[in-house]
């Protein structure tokens, strides 16, 4: 089920998930939202986390980077009723879901009906990986029993690569039939962008993150269906100090 915007747009919903709280749902819902808008996609953020992790990283945000509207889902302003407060921008293509840790039950359910992808990042802990697995199990069903057409993977986040555990949850989902795409690295990198309000990709020199960077291409493609985005704006560069900038 997809969401259709009063101008007739088809909206991809993608939603970052893990009951588990600092498994990177933020990271990766910033980053995905500013790839989607470099790529000329209508982005908007929704965050259903009190923290506002992703809000805060929005009003950072400069304006020479391609825009992003935000919602803060859990603000209820008393000049406006809700349905107002949560109304998409018309021609929105892609809508990008933070969610707080801690979500289950009936809560799970009703992010999992209203995404498209649900994306769920793992940071594989360094002993019980069960938590991480009976989000799992719990997603599973609720995805099989309503036979939803929506698609879930698993991101590994801040990976130490040849662990027991990694191994263990690498074989949990292969037994249950889930996607790994991908691995991102433990890096500051992240943490730089995070602050300045922009995605690893927008970092310059863009040298500095190209390992990190390809870590996205499997994501896009899972979310993208498999079709590569293309037409992507030029980046805008930073300014240069007046006193470095030469003069023609
Ligand atoms: N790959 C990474 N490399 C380095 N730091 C990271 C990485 N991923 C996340 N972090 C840092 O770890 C912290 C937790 O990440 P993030 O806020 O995205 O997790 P979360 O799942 O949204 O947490 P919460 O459940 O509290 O909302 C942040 O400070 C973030 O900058
Ligand atoms: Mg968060």
């Amino acid at each position: 089920m997809r969401v259709i915007s009063n101008d007739g747009y088809s909206i991809k919903r993608v939603t970052l998930l893990n009951s588990k709280g600092g498994s990177g749902k933020s990271i990766l819902a910033t980053n995905i939202a500013s790839i989607f808008s470099a790529n000329n996609l209508r982005t908007t953020l929704i965050d259903y986390d009190p923290q506002g992790t992703a809000i805060r990283w929005l009003k950072q945000r400069p304006e020479l980077f391609p825009a992003i509207h935000g919602i803060d889902a859990t603000q209820q302003s008393s000049a406006t009723t809700r349905s107002w407060q949560m109304r998409v921008p018309a021609g929105t293509d892609r809508l990008v879901i933070d969610t707080p840790a801690g979500i289950r039950g009936l809560e799970l359910n009703d992010f999992v009906v209203n995404s498209d992808y649900i994306l769920i990042p793992v940071i594989p802990p360094d002993g019980d990986i069960h938590a991480t697995t009976k989000l799992i199990a719990d997603l599973l069903l609720n995805v099989k029993i309503r036979s939803l057409d929506v698609k879930v993977a698993v991101i590994g986040n801040r990976v130490k690569k040849n662990t027991k555990i990694l191994n263990q949850l690498t074989r949990f989902l292969q037994q249950v039939d889930f996607p790994f795409i991908s691995n991102l690295r433990d890096t500051q990198n992240y943490v730089t962008a995070a602050k300045q309000g922009i995605g690893i990709h927008e970092i310059y020199p863009p040298s500095l993150v190209k390992k990190d960077v390809s870590d996205w291409d499997a994501i896009l493609q899972f979310v993208e269906d498999g079709e590569t985005l293309h037409d992507h704006k030029e980046l805008p560069q930073p300014l240069m100090p007046e006193h470095q900038q030469t003069s023609s």
